[in-house]
């Protein structure tokens, strides 16, 4: 018998299932499934037999799903029925227990956090290891000096080590969001039913331990309400791929023939249909656009929740397509970016050349100054007028005569100039805790590598 006078219309049929994305679900609703049996037979709701049954039928189903071989029949609506229906196959009429003391609104929201408590694991591996990747490389590229950047005009200069822990530690900060999407995940929905608890003494605490949970969500109408968790998955997700896009930005740049910086490995690059000579940067290119895509599944899983009243509303379906592109994008970004590193090669001369711009010691020779008594606005204002005359010249700031010296920056001597633009100086003088002195970097560079080792400040 059914409650429904009329079948459904196609059109709502197509629009409500759900089984075209949620079956990548099943392996986490049939481990649940057979500890929610377990759990049911330890209480006393149902027999060990039939607790026994219904486990070898959803092992029936698991070995089905792992060959491939699981069929979805057309009316089956989402992954929670379509594993009911292929169990009553299975085992008969004793199938239709497994659903005792059970919705599938705790089920769904069980699946989801088991399912986004993997991929956060996942995605924090993948950020550990392409840590990792970074501080091999400022290990092997330490005393490598380079320009560094604001607003794309030359700054000062760093070593390439440097920059290369810039990112690390922007890839520490997601690892630590990925851990707080775990803990996020620890609360188990199981057992709220369909919002206000179940009618049986049921063991939540048997089915938390069971399923990986820390404990029980402590109110049924929260737990089948809340998708906090995508969101915090999504977030970090969001903030990763947006680092991501930072670094995939730089290598486009730093491989631009312009540039030079360095040259990315061939299997990382692609060429043109028309023009020979091409080596594109393709996979920086993608790291650059996918992270919008992400952020995007972050707004619009925010959209989908925004204004529910509690508790289950079928817009939580929405949830899933969501969090299962982001977490797949992010994966595949994670591992490009770092096969891409590992394979990239920096041209230490380029660099050099680039650095040795002594326009970008200027910072430098006001602090001299500013070491000698003066104002830093004021040295700021003698250097601008150094730097000026310099470009009106066209020559270097060491080629100022000594006249120019003399009218312009009375305080300095053409030695001072010389020993401030000795080589490395400008990099050797930034000694202050993180500056790129090469004490520094060395000592940051321990400091990423106790992190990585699980050990952090
Ligand atoms: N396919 C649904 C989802 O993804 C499962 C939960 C359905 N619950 C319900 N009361 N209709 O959210």
């Amino acid at each position: 018998m059914s409650r429904f006078a009329e079948p459904q219309d196609p059109a709502f049929r197509a629009l409500n299932a759900s089984i075209s994305f949620d079956i990548r679900l099943a392996p986490y609703d049939v481990a649940q499934s057979r500890a929610h049996a377990r759990m049911l037979a330890r209480c006393g709701v149902i027999a060990a037999e039939e607790a026994a049954e219904l486990e070898r039928g959803l092992e029936a189903v698991c070995e089905e799903l792992d060959a491939g071989r699981f069929e979805v029949r057309p009316d089956d609506e989402d992954v929670h029925m379509a594993i009911e229906r292929r169990l009553t196959e299975i085992v008969g009429p004793v199938g239709g227990k497994l659903h005792t003391a059970r919705s599938r609104n705790d089920q769904v929201a069980t699946d989801v956090a088991m399912f986004t408590r993997d991929r956060a694991r996942a995605a924090s591996e993948l950020v550990g290891t392409l840590m990792g990747t970074l501080a091999d490389l400022a290990e092997r590229h330490l005393e490598w000096a380079m320009p560094a950047y604001t607003h794309l005009q030359r700054a000062q200069p760093v070593y390439l080590s440097h920059h290369l822990l810039a990112w690390l530690w922007k890839l520490q900060r997601d690892r630590r969001r990925f851990g707080f999407c775990l803990e996020a995940t620890s609360e188990l929905p199981l057992g709220a039913g369909a919002l206000a608890g179940v009618n049986f003494a049921t063991d939540r605490r048997y089915l938390a331990s069971e399923l990986g949970f820390d404990r029980p969500a402590e109110n049924s109408i929260d737990a089948v309400s809340s998708r906090d968790f995508v969101l915090d998955y999504l977030s970090a997700a969001a903030t990763c791929a947006t680092h991501l896009s930072q670094l995939g930005s730089e290598l486009v740049l730093w491989s631009s023939e312009e540039l030079g910086f360095c040259e990315l490995a061939d299997a990382f690059a692609s060429g043109s249909s028309i023009m020979p000579q091409k080596k594109n940067p393709d996979a920086a290119e993608l790291l650059r656009a996918k992270a919008p895509r992400i952020a995007g599944h972050l707004v619009a899983l925010h959209g989908v929740l925004h204004g529910l009243p509690l508790t289950y509303n079928k817009d939580l379906q929405e949830d899933k397509e969501h969090l299962f592109d982001a977490a797949d994008t992010l994966e595949l970004c994670l591992a490009a970016a770092d096969g891409m590193l590992r394979g990239t090669r920096f041209r230490r001369e380029r660099m050099a050349a680039a650095a040795s711009d002594e326009l970008l010691a200027a910072t430098d020779l006001a602090d001299l100054l500013v070491r000698r008594g003066v104002p830093f606005r004021e040295s700021h204002a003698i250097v601008a007028g150094l730097v000026r005359a310099a470009l009106e010249r066209g020559v270097a700031l060491s080629q100022l005569g000594e006249e120019d010296l003399r009218t312009l920056a009375p305080a300095l001597a053409p030695s001072d100039i010389a020993g401030v633009l000795r080589q490395g100086a400008p990099l050797e003088s930034k000694v202050s805790e993180g500056g790129t002195a090469l004490v520094r970097v060395r000592e940051q560079l321990a400091h990423a590598r106790a992190e990585l080792a699980g050990h952090g400040r």
